[in-house]
């Protein structure tokens, strides 16, 4: 790294992206919607050009309403596509390594196995395709980028699965969760750490060069076990005074604008022969629930 190049991270404000600027401190520089427009390629372009000196872009923005996006399906393409398309073109024409996050949702329900890297995509709903179409124009660049498939974000920052669960759970109701879809929780800062980690890689060309990654927490569960786990997990931590019950329904019982897979486990033994794993979803989850109550 030159002296002063710094790593830019769009999306600054999410889950994601408020945990790499904290990892990378001085040697990040975030760009927020506040700075640019997300759906002006001019507006962007002339945002990221006066950063100065630039080590690596990461793009941790994404419209994640996945219900809205039914709807709102001209605001999710422009974000979850193009963008991600006008920065992987920005990036390669400074021969800036680019990376890029997609999700578990472009594939469909499956037959309960994990999915890899190979498996043909075929999203079942309208985020899920934009999600598609995001990695396909970074992949269409062809340049030094990554697209780093993950799934079940949560952290400390923003409001997320596990927030919710332990604000409803405060409430002392009893919850109501789908049994019938699986996937790997995974904690923002431990994929923000796998991400810096890869860019600071001796190898980290060829592991780039343009690929496709799938990397989450460790493990998985069911919607309804991971809530009882997390509410196990609040109580432990004195964050809720105590346990609720948590009655299972299933993804057809579920009232939504959008479908949603029932299998959204990914495979990451590619990950791992690389040297690059998350840590068990459970070890992550009593971490996170931990800090939140600090
Ligand atoms: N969350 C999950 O469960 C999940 C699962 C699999 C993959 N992923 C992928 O992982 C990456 C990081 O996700 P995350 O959970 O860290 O995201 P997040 O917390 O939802 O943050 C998304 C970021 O994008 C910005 N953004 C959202 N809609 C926008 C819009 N219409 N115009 C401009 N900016 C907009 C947000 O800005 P504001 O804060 O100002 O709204 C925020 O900075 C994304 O690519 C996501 O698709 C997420």
């Amino acid at each position: 790294m030159t002296a002063g190049e710094r790593t830019i991270v769009i999306g600054a404000s999410g889950q994601v992206g408020s945990s790499l600027l904290a990892q990378l401190g001085a040697s990040g520089v975030g760009v927020s919607r506040n700075e640019a427009d997300f759906s002006n390629r001019v507006d962007l372009v002339r945002a990221l050009d006066v950063l100065g000196p630039v080590q690596a872009v990461i793009n941790a923005a994404a419209y994640n309403n996945v219900d809205g996006a039914e709807s709102e399906r001209g605001e999710a393409f422009l974000i979850n596509a193009d963008l991600p398309g006008w920065l992987a073109e920005w990036s390669a024409a400074r021969a800036v390594p680019f990376v890029h996050y997609s999700t578990e949702y472009v594939f469909p329900d499956g037959n309960g196995v994990a999915w890899r890297e190979g498996d043909s995509p075929a999203p079942l709903n309208v985020y899920g395709e934009s999600k598609l179409a995001g990695e396909r124009a970074v992949q269409r660049v062809n340049g030094d980028s990554i697209v780093i498939r993950t799934s079940w974000l949560y952290g400390t920052s923003k409001s997320n699965f596990v927030r919710r669960v332990l604000e409803l759970a405060a409430l002392g109701k009893p919850l109501t969760m789908v049994g019938d879809q699986v996937g790997s929780p995974t904690d923002a800062a431990d994929l923000a750490r796998a991400t810096l980690a890869l860019l600071q890689r001796e190898d980290r060309e060829e592991v780039m060069g343009n690929q496709l990654l799938h990397l989450a927490g460790g493990g998985s569960v069911n919607r309804a076990e991971f809530s009882r786990a997390i509410i196990d997990a609040g109580v432990h931590a004195g964050v809720i005074p105590h346990a609720i019950p948590v009655t299972e329904t299933t993804t057809s019982e579920y009232v939504a604008a959008a479908r949603r897979p029932t299998n959204c486990v990914l495979d990451c033994s590619i990950a791992r022969a690389l040297g690059i794993e998350l840590a068990p979803w459970q070890e992550s989850l009593t971490r996170v629930v931990q800090e939140m109550r600090a």
